[in-house]
């Protein structure tokens, strides 16, 4: 593999010396071009010991410029990997800048390019950092999530730079994407609503119709993933290699669910009924004439997600859904700590959402929210699986 590694000026600068040493150990080889704030944080001659090859720093030392030197740079390497991509370089890279070396050959360049941010908390989550980051994912570079935690700048969240290996199982991903990169893992999805009976002809439910759950799973099997579906009560075809388990109510959806376990990644997106009648009836309730209606008791259902979330068999990674009418996000944000999940994927079901054909979500983590346009289920079903797929690949380097 050959990679041109950028370096951005922040403190977890000192890790890309760490990645460089991954790359050449794996027999790969690495061209560093640094910015100039990078090199105040880490020296051209440690970069140049590591990777044994000449490090850039500026657009005028390239000695073949009247050969276009810095086109010739950002086409030889197989991947641009910016590390760290700091709030400065992601709003340059944005903008389409090309004020120094490193800006002029992310515009050149012809090669997939890796972007791994790190910064403060509050630059992370500003609305700016955001909108750039928005804008590159959509313009095709790939922007790894940060870490959370406690920074050097005694802040805690968002914004650590991922460990090393973390990023190196990114680069490798990249430039060898597993064709079925789910094969080998357990994934566990809920789909549909739920009935609850309340006596042998009349139930409660909700409009859900398990389209997106049944796509879900239909592109976690065609990643390679072993699928267990457990789907309320809905009028759709399993779709291939996924192993479909059918119930009616919340706590049977339970029972499934926990009879599944273990599995790597779970994502719950059932719309499990809130409540259930403290007593289902035996006989079909009467009218008694008098005009008067029997009150109908409710009870809290078991939260499956939240149950699954505090467990000891804890899937790796545990997604929730969010189907919200308004503040969607605020909402979903609020659910993530609630319930304990690693991420929610928040949907505006205002609309014709439930049992329609198109969705728009939001994918709320600890990091940030990453909102997708309007598509067809199955793309969302893809794009979310193609995110499940990255995160469980870092997540398994993390715990190496
Ligand atoms: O609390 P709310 O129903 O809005 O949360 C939605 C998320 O929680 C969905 O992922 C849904 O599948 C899950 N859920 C659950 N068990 C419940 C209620 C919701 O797993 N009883």
């Amino acid at each position: 593999m050959k990679i041109l590694l950028v370096i951005g000026g922040g403190i977890a600068a000192y890790k890309a010396a760490e990645l460089v040493r991954l790359i050449r150990r794996d027999g790969g080889e690495v061209t560093c071009v640094l910015t100039e704030a990078g090199s105040r944080f880490v020296t051209p001659l440690t970069l140049a010991a590591l990777s044994e090859n000449v490090v850039h720093t500026t657009l005028w030392d390239l000695k073949n410029e009247v050969e276009m030197g810095h086109i010739r740079l950002s086409r030889e390497a197989d991947l641009v990997v910016v590390c760290p991509a700091t709030a400065d370089l992601l709003a340059r890279m944005a903008a389409g800048m090309a004020d120094d070396l490193a800006t002029t050959l992310l515009l050149a360049t012809d090669k997939p390019v890796l972007a791994v941010p790190a910064m403060n908390v509050r630059m992370w989550q500003h609305a700016a950092t955001v909108a750039n980051i928005a804008t590159l994912r959509t313009r095709g570079v790939t922007v790894m999530d940060p870490d959370v935690g406690a920074m050097a700048c005694g802040e805690v969240g968002p914004g650590r730079l991922p460990e090393p290996e973390a990023i190196f199982a990114a680069i490798r991903q990249q430039l060898n994407p597993p064709a079925r990169p789910l094969a080998g893992r357990h994934v566990l999805i809920t789909a549909g609503p739920t009935h609850e009976p309340i006596d042998p002809v009349r139930y409660i439910a909700n409009r859900s119709s398990g389209k997106q759950g049944f796509a879900l799973a239909a592109a976690a099997a065609a990643a390679g993933a072993q699928v267990t579906l457990v789907a309320g009560p809905v009028d759709l075809p399993t779709p291939a290699g996924v192993h479909r388990i059918d119930v009616q109510t919340a706590r049977d959806m339970a029972c499934a669910v926990d009879a599944a376990l273990p599995c790597d990644v779970a994502i719950m997106v059932a719309a499990v009924a809130d409540w259930r009648t403290a007593e289902s009836s035996g006989q079909k309730r009467k009218k008694d004439g008098t005009g008067r209606i029997a009150p109908l008791e409710l009870v809290e259902n078991p939260d499956i997600l939240a149950g699954l979330a505090h467990c000891v068999a804890r899937p790796r990674l545990l997604i929730g859904f969010a189907a919200e009418t308004e503040q969607v996000i605020a909402h979903a944000q609020a659910k993530l700590a609630r319930k304990g999940a690693d991420w929610i994927i928040a949907n505006d079901v205002s609309g014709d959402v439930m049992g329609g054909a198109n969705n728009t979500v939001h994918i709320v983590t600890p990091a940030g929210v990453e909102s997708l346009p309007r598509m067809a289920k199955a793309q969302v079903a893809q794009a979310i699986i193609e995110k499940v797929a990255q995160a469980i690949i870092a997540k398994v380097a993390d715990a190496l």
